[in-house]
């Protein structure tokens, strides 16, 4: 059995967790948001045509935050249509996924569907075809309280109270030439500083994100970062990053070494924005919001083969599977790493498109992923401690150097819990890690989670939801402050310990 350490420090903290973190995205993409959220033709529609099974698995991931509507949509979407009496609302041509818009389903649809869910909005702005205007305007509907052209609009639309929406994008993934209106680094820079700013004029408290690079492969990565911070650094208060990995080599060891090529994404950004505060003399700090990651491939090959024009098609469909969550374990682990500046972030995405929640016309069940983005949600809230993580590493292709284990520890001092989010890469042995908690020797191990499953291919599907599941039947023990947890090969951990 391989041998590994954790060396933490209660005093020596990396930062409070935003429980937005534990965000996620609705795109009108697929079916995420028709037959995904809202059927109301189905067996499980509520008065509004929401499914309810959703709902529920929804609000058991406690998701604090979701995106909405785009995405590669929203450079080409009209808010306007999906607002008001559902027969006037027009049918369009969706450019970016392909298919037909019915907006049968829009802002207020959303609006009301996030407070059933128990969710906030993060809404985005059309910056591809559209700017200053329709996003002041959007904001002005949905924020003014009354009194103005739009803001009565939305009265008349049975709104009579602000929807109070507080986080924005400006645009999406503006750097990459699929956009509808893709833009130089210097052309978006400007559109987003004019945008943003009549936008706080309009609502001094809303938060605002800036586009940062579609992903870390794009050619103008870093210089893409910049020059649009250049322009919008005094305005905005986050910038984006957004990450997508894949095991199409089918080499898991080097799949999941992908969250040592996330740690470095998130380091190199921040060494930008940092830059750019240093070039400006500013006293402000640009944090992140990496508001798109997850694992997306399996649904390529199906996809191409999809028909156009035709409504919310089985789109981006990925089936995850074990090693698919354990690598979402470990990206969760890498931004909570990173809590003093990931301060929002979206696994993208939340239902039936490349999502941790999958529904039919019969039922809606738990992917694999579910699992660790559930438990980071709920046990991942509270302080993160700098967590030194000793261990052996491996050779990977892409990566190099990767660590068997990644691992982070959460205290809470309001629930008097302690929360160790490990995962064993490891998929030949066994990993015994000892801690030093004397810091925490009155408190006694809760629980321990262990996600894991002999077949890495393993899935959960509609006929076999409960194929990949934790069990509480982890090895850990407490003696005298000296943590000693066992986690098996190729699993996902979490360590529940509590005090008196
Ligand atoms: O999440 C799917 C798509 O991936 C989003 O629409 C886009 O922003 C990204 O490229």
């Amino acid at each position: 059995m391989k041998k590994s350490k954790i060396i933490i420090d209660k005093y020596f903290i990396t930062g409070e967790v935003d429980k937005r973190i534990f965000g996620s995205f609705i795109e009108h993409l697929g079916r995420a948001v028709y037959q995904g959220i809202y059927q109301p033709d189905g067996q499980f529609a509520d008065e509004q045509g929401f499914r309810k099974d959703t709902l529920e698995l929804v609000k058991e991931l406690q998701v604090p935050i979701v995106r909405y509507p785009g995405g590669n949509f929203v450079s080409g979407y009209h808010w306007e249509d999906g607002v008001g009496p559902k027969e006037l609302r027009p049918k369009r041509v969706d450019l970016a996924w392909q298919v037909v818009e019915t907006n049968e389903f829009g802002l207020n649809e959303f609006v009301d569907w996030s407070k059933k869910a128990h969710t906030e909005v993060m809404m985005a702005v059309n910056l591809g075809t559209r700017g200053i205007d329709e996003a002041r305007d959007v904001l002005e509907y949905c924020n003014f309280k009354g009194g103005t052209r739009l803001s009565d609009l939305r009265k008349q639309h049975g709104y009579e109270q602000p929807h109070d929406i507080k986080l924005w994008c400006l645009g999406n993934e503006m750097d990459g030439p699929w956009q509808i209106g893709h833009k130089t680094a210097d052309e978006y820079g400007r559109l987003a500083n004019e945008t943003g700013k009549v936008m706080k004029w309009l609502d001094p408290s809303i938060e605002l994100v800036a586009s940062g690079s579609s992903n870390l492969t794009m050619p103008t990565f870093a210089t893409w970062e910049a020059t649009v911070l250049d322009h919008c650094y005094e305005t905005v208060d986050y910038l984006s990053l957004h990450q997508y990995y894949n095991n199409s080599a089918d080499d898991s060891a080097d799949f999941l070494a992908s969250s040592v090529g996330m740690n470095d994404f998130i380091k190199q950004v921040l060494s930008v924005c940092d830059y750019v505060k240093a070039k400006k003399r500013s006293k402000k700090q640009i944090n992140l919001s990496f508001d798109e990651w997850n694992v997306w491939y399996h649904s390529n090959e199906q996809d191409k083969k999809l028909e156009k024009w035709v409504q919310a098609p089985h789109q981006l469909e990925d089936v995850y599977n074990m090693e698919d969550a354990l690598l979402v374990g470990s990206m969760l682990i890498t931004m909570l790493r990173h809590a003093d500046r990931v301060k929002i972030a979206c696994l993208a995405q939340l239902v039936n498109v490349i999502a941790p929640i999958m529904t039919s016309d019969t039922g809606a069940w738990r992917q694999t992923i579910f699992y660790p983005y559930l438990h980071a949600s709920i046990y991942g809230r509270g302080t993160v401690l700098n967590t030194i993580v000793q261990s052996d590493v491996y050779d990977s292709k892409t990566y190099g150097d990767a660590p068997y284990l990644d691992s982070v520890v959460i205290m809470n001092e309001e629930t008097k819990e302690v929360t160790i989010f490990a995962v064993n890469k490891d998929l030949e042995e066994d990993m015994e890690v000892s801690a030093d908690f004397r810091q925490f020797a009155d408190y006694t191990i809760k629980e321990h989670i262990v996600l894991t499953h002999d077949n890495l291919k393993a899935e959960n599907t509609e006929s076999n939801p409960f194929e990949v599941k934790p069990e509480s039947n982890g090895t850990s023990k407490m003696d005298n402050g000296q943590l000693t947890m066992v986690l098996k090969k190729k699993s996902w951990n979490v360590i529940r310990l509590s005090g008196k």
